[in-house]
């Protein structure tokens, strides 16, 4: 029998309180250890994954598996994870279109103008999905300046790394949900 979640998962999806919370980040673990086990050839319960409050998820063993990023999103409905391989950091968003940045926080989004509804939105994606392949989250947000692009993909820098951002245009057919997904290079 293939098994895709470990006690320890079980123990860390404790802390949430919400019973959909908890599904989500259990049902998380378990494709980040479904695509896992397809990219490092291991069996999923082999593998040591580290998913801390406010701190990206990662790999801790095998330790050659280091050099591979991974990122998690939920919402009420979806469940979204990213691996991606080599040296590169990646950041994957999803907001409900019903939901909307806090006044403050929108203030300080990095685009030169300002938005609002839908554009609000999505450029709210592509910031935390930029915060989330930096590594920061929320915290790196006054950091974060946008370099330049158009809507088809962002620039951001951010205490030494280059991120390309883009929305998540596989999602036209489910209008209830935006999303983007980051990459973020560290600078040499
Ligand atoms: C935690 C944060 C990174 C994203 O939170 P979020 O958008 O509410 O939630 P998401 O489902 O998209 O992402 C949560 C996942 O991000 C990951 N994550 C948390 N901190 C991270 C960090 N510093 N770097 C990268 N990834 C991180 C975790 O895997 C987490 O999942 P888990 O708690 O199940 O382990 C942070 O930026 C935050 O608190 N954002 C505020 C949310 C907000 O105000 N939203 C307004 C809605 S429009």
């Amino acid at each position: 029998m293939t098994i895709y979640l470990t006690g320890a998962d079980r123990n860390a999806a404790r802390r949430f309180r919400h019973q959909v919370r908890r599904r989500a980040f259990l049902l998380a673990s378990a494709l980040l250890r479904f695509t896992l086990s397809e990219v490092l050839g291991r069996p999923p319960g082999r593998i040591t994954l580290e998913r801390r409050p406010q701190r990206r998820p990662r790999v801790v063993s095998p330790r050659w598996a280091g050099q591979v990023a991974l990122s998690v999103t939920h919402t009420d409905r979806w469940v979204l994870v990213g691996v991606l391989p080599g040296r590169a950091r990646l950041g994957v968003d999803l907001e409900p279109t019903d939901r909307q940045p806090a006044e403050k926080l929108a203030e300080k989004l990095p685009w030169p103008d300002a938005s609002r509804g839908s554009k609000l939105l999505q450029r709210w994606t592509l910031v935390e999905a930029a915060l989330k392949a930096q590594g920061r989250g929320l915290t790196g947000l006054s950091g974060l300046e946008l370099i330049g692009g158009r809507q088809e993909a962002w620039r951001f820098e951010s205490e030494g790394w280059r991120i390309l951002s883009a929305p998540l245009k596989g999602l036209a057919g489910y209008p209830r949900e935006v999303g983007a997904v980051a990459v973020a290079c560290e600078m040499s």
